[in-house]
């Protein structure tokens, strides 16, 4: 998993003197699971076809196994893509669909094409539809088909010719959530099955988190952070990563000394060094971290002002000196109680300042924060074109 397959070197997109992609470095790795997150119009779509070559950037490099590939067009890249919608053939079965690119031929070393025999053609497709656990479906015709066989379909007829690299663009965005959860393991499985590399972009974070081995967070063209799934949940480089991955209060605060950070005029004690002496900072403290005690044990003291049953734990807003947070406990709290609260130095998390600090407020517009968060499976095109339909 350690040999460098793609590399972005520096690479700048602009529509129209529009800067939309703005220095990207990255490398993906070979058999790696990558995924571009980030919300609607922050550049993964952009991203992902400048790795295809259906987009050649404005400036920076594009580098394959070591070779700049800039000018090299996509069909002769080692590279497929699957798009949200699958743009299957009606007109053929899911056989035939499959085949579809087997039947062009392939190309040999000297560039010329050979075609396939049927057998070699059968074999293949056999194989594929046993990979996305279609066997049986090769005489039913497109129509036939559920959203999610669709997609296995596009999937086996993407991986058909042996790609290196499969290029995923929100592929489950039709899916409802339930059969979305089910592709996201099947994704996984197939990858680890084929030994391919996968760069996946979704603007939704579990998914993200779910399936990936690196995650890329980008944001208005640039690269926030990239790490593992675990890396940007516990360590968020800065308030958007924290913010856009999960919940989160972020709170104001000056890092006092290596391991002590002030938050409302109070000391508490963190992992995080580093900093300058009394630097503001930027405190994430994930909503799961925060341990409700009595109010006089409590190093900080607060009201509570709403509770919400989750199933497997009460949404709990406490107001601490006028700021909300959000505390997620199995103890229940009735509203207006008086309670206090401890966090343990491993549930703090101090970040540097930057031009988001101040952007992602307190949870006093909770409600409506939930709201936004259910709808995250709504295709956020669709919605800006509902949005315009009505009056
Ligand atoms: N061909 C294009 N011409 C002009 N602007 C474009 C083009 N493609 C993308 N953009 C703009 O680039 C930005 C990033 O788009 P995109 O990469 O599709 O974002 P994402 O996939 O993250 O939603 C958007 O502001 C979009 O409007
Ligand atoms: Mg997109």
């Amino acid at each position: 998993m350690s040999k460098e397959l793609i590399r972005l070197s520096n690479c700048t997109m602009a529509f129209d003197g529009e800067v939309v992609l703005d220095g990207i470095n990255l490398y993906i790795n070979d058999k790696e699971f990558l995924t571009l997150l980030g919300p609607s119009g922050c550049g993964k779509t952009t991203t992902l076809r400048i790795i295809g070559g259906f987009q050649t950037p404005t400036s920076g490099d594009v580098f394959f196994d070591g070779v700049r590939i800039n000018a090299v067009p996509p069909h002769k890249r080692a590279v497929n893509t699957v798009f949200q919608k699958y743009a299957l053939f009606p007109h053929l079965n899911v056989y035939e669909n499959i085949a579809f690119g087997l039947r062009l031929g392939k190309t040999d070393e000297k560039g010329k094409k050979v075609k396939l025999s049927e057998q070699e053609i059968h074999q293949r497709v056999m194989e594929m539809l046993e990979v996305v656990n279609l066997r049986g479906f090769e005489k039913r015709h497109i129509s036939q088909l559920s959203g999610g066989q669709q997609q296995r379909v596009a999937i086996a007829r993407a991986l058909v010719n042996r790609p290196k690299v499969l290029l995923l663009d929100e592929p489950l965005g039709a899916l409802d959530l339930k059969l979305r959860k089910d592709m996201q393991n099947e994704l996984k499985r197939i990858q680890k099955a084929m030994e391919i590399t996968f760069i996946y972009v979704t603007h939704d974070q579990e998914e993200a988190l779910a399936m990936s081995d690196t995650v890329v967070v980008m944001d208005a063209g640039k690269i926030q952070q990239i790490g593992t799934p675990e890396d940007i949940y516990n360590e968020p480089k800065n308030a958007f990563v924290a913010d856009f991955i999960g919940e989160s209060n972020i709170l104001d605060g000056i890092m006092r000394d290596d391991g002590v950070v002030e938050i409302f005029n109070r000391k508490f004690k963190c992992l995080d060094s580093g900093f300058e002496k009394d630097e503001p900072v930027d405190v994430v403290i994930r909503p799961e971290d925060v341990d409700i005690v009595p109010e006089n044990e409590g190093q900080l003291k607060g009201t509570v002002t709403s509770v919400t049953f989750k199933g497997v734990h009460y949404d709990t807003i406490v107001d601490f000196y006028g700021f909300k947070w959000l505390i997620q406990t199995t103890d229940f709290c009735p509203v207006d109680s008086r309670i206090g609260i401890k966090i343990d130095p491993d549930g703090i998390h101090v970040m540097k300042k930057s031009h988001y600090s101040g952007m992602f407020g307190d949870y006093s517009s909770y409600s409506e924060e939930y709201e936004e968060i259910s709808d995250a499976s709504i295709d956020p095109e669709e919605e800006e074109q509902e949005g315009g339909n009505e009056e």
